[in-house]
């Protein structure tokens, strides 16, 4: 099955749809066939891809409550070459109180990711709401690995351990379930705080990876206005290579095809 890796945090602003974009067209760049969805019903990551919401036939809502709908009639390319995206669309707030009632309401996006293998991608990338609600658990349950991008911030480390206790619940239902590491997000070199941060992860955390660090760069945000992504926007900058090493390493973690 082709492995799906979510960039999970429930606190708020941690770059978890910035980090999505750009590890997805780093590895797309690096030859990978990737697909990205959109979970949260901000829908930042299909915006920040120039697509406009309103005009979607079907979105990532219409993948999760309706049976009949499938994957591949949900999918749609991008600008960027090989990569493609399930949109998000703000009705996807409804489906919390949508699927409340419904069977399997955990495993939605897990059934319909099941019923579409085998995929025609070598990686699936999952952005996902700043939340612990119904879209995080069917989240949780369809991945194999998760990403924590983590920022350098005083509440970051606090928010960890009822991240934790989630995915140990989860893992009930979804065994499989692994934490492939944390991506410091918006990390400034000379920044107290993010050595702080990085120093208490590595005691906390012993056997959880830190994954190259992401620096602090305006370039991020000009990126997202220009409907890009920083590997096309500024393909020499350090954010792009940040996120050039950050996308290698996952890839070689999650034990994609060897050209990365
Ligand atoms: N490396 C960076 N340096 C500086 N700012 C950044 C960086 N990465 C992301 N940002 C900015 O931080 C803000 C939050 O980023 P982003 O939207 O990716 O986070 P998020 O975790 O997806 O947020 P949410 O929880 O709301 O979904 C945005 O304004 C973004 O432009
Ligand atoms: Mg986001």
């Amino acid at each position: 099955m082709t492995p799906a890796v979510a960039f999970f945090n429930q606190k708020g602003g941690t770059a978890k749809t910035t980090s999505t974009l750009n590890v997805g067209a780093a590895m797309a760049e690096q030859g990978l066939r990737v697909l990205a969805f959109d979970l949260d019903p901000q829908a930042s990551l299909t915006m920040a891809l120039g697509i406009d919401v309103q005009s979607l036939p079907l979105s990532v809502y219409d993948l999760l409550v309706d049976e009949a709908v499938m994957l591949a009639e949900v999918a749609q390319p991008t600008r960027i070459p090989g990569f493609d995206l399930v949109p998000s669309h703000p009705d996807l707030a409804a489906a919390e109180l949508e699927l409340l009632s419904e069977l399997e309401r955990e495993r939605k996006l897990s059934l319909k990711l099941r019923a579409a293998q085998p995929l025609p991608y070598d990686v699936v990338l999952i952005d996902s709401p700043p939340a612990l609600n119904i879209l995080s658990i069917n989240i949780l349950v369809a991945a194999d690995t998760l990403v924590i991008p983590i920022e350098p911030h005083p509440l970051s480390l606090m928010v960890l351990r009822r991240l934790f206790e989630t995915v140990n619940r989860v893992r009930r239902l979804n065994p499989r379930l692994e934490v492939l590491g944390f991506l410091p997000t918006k990390v400034h070199h000379s920044s107290r705080l993010a050595a702080d941060m990085l120093a208490t992860l590595r005691e906390q955390f012993p056997d959880l990876p830190l994954l190259p660090p992401i620096p602090l760069s305006v370039k991020g945000a000009e990126s997202v206005a220009e409907h890009s992504s920083i590997l096309q926007y500024q393909p020499r900058s350090s954010l792009a290579a940040a996120y050039r090493q950050a996308a290698a390493e996952i890839a070689r973690r999650v034990g994609s095809p060897s050209h990365v």
